[in-house]
């Protein structure tokens, strides 16, 4: 396996490998190389539903997926577990994750990584980005990791700060929608609120290294402080967070690959290829415990 870095913050490119033709070797090689670069692509691939599906079982459990509205996602039929994220080109309205995010930390054992199949590309477009938890710790101020050190964090899937105001409205150049034509209810999410909280400084269980555990999308408060306390230092950490040096950018291609560490990384889907139709198949593996610092 050749791998070729894309940024100098994460991310790398693989080629050389055929992934519908698994060994215990290749899969360790896979599994270093996504501790090294967090996030990985392999173009080129031809997977179907069932290896793309046999590849993901190879990291943990699969998550079943259980999205409350407005983000109820087709399913392909007789694998639950697969993630239809589909755009189509007529579609004027939001797109699935374009905003700063890690997925579904609001859960006591949230997604360990997610592995994403691009079916339909835009020509242009489409890309997503990626940034860096360990980056975003690591450049903190020595008295900034010393306070956050033994806080904690709610994180809830209610989310507060992930929802219209963060999440682009520009679809294209020509096409922009207007905050009032957002089929966005956040109202709908209320009713199924889960709250869990983790370490504000989290220890990935693989590598050891530190990182800073909170995004934007689920991360509400610091665990005894109310939101109006919390929210300025949230709000310069999820900045800090998104700082571009901190991040990569990827172009897909049809058939490729991508795995992503949801425990260090944190993505964005752009919403910027109107009038072209995106399909992805995402499956997700969850943590094997919880977080800890
Ligand atoms: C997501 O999983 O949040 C979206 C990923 C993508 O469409 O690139």
């Amino acid at each position: 396996m050749e791998i070729h870095p894309i940024s100098g913050a994460l991310g790398a490119e693989c080629t050389g490998v055929d992934l519908s033709v698994l060994s215990d070797a290749l899969m360790f090689e896979i599994k270093t190389a996504l501790m090294d670069h967090q996030v990985i692509f392999f173009p080129n691939q031809n997977l179907s539903t069932v290896e793309h599906r046999d590849l993901a079982m190879k990291f943990g459990t699969l998550d079943i997926p259980k999205f409350v509205p407005p983000f109820e996602m087709p399913k392909v039929k007789g694998h639950p577990e697969i993630y239809q994220l589909l755009k189509e080109k007529d579609d004027q309205s939001i797109n699935i994750g374009g905003f700063w995010h890690a997925d579904v930390t609001h859960r006591e054992l949230p997604n360990k990584l997610s592995t994403a199949y691009i079916i339909d590309a835009p020509d242009y477009g489409g890309d997503t980005l990626y940034s860096s938890l360990y980056l975003a710790y690591e450049t903190l101020s020595e008295g900034m990791k010393s306070m956050l050190l033994d806080l904690r964090a709610v994180h809830t899937s209610e989310m507060p700060y992930g929802g219209k105001s963060v999440r682009s409205p520009a679809i294209s150049r020509s096409q922009v929608i207007a905050a009032e034509e957002f089929n966005f209810d956040m109202n709908n999410v209320e009713k199924d609120v889960i709250e869990t909280s983790h370490p504000v400084v989290r220890r990935h269980p693989d590598t050891g290294r530190q990182l800073l555990y909170v995004n934007r999308g689920f991360t509400s408060r610091f665990e005894g402080m109310t939101r109006a306390e919390s929210l300025p230092i949230l709000d310069y950490l999820w900045r800090h967070t998104e700082r571009p040096e901190f991040t990569c950018r990827y172009r897909w291609s049809e058939r490729t690959l991508g795995i992503w560490d949801n425990r260090c990384v944190l993505h964005c889907a752009l919403n910027d290829y109107y009038g072209q139709r995106r399909l992805v198949h995402r499956i997700s593996v969850n943590e094997d415990e919880r977080p800890s610092s």
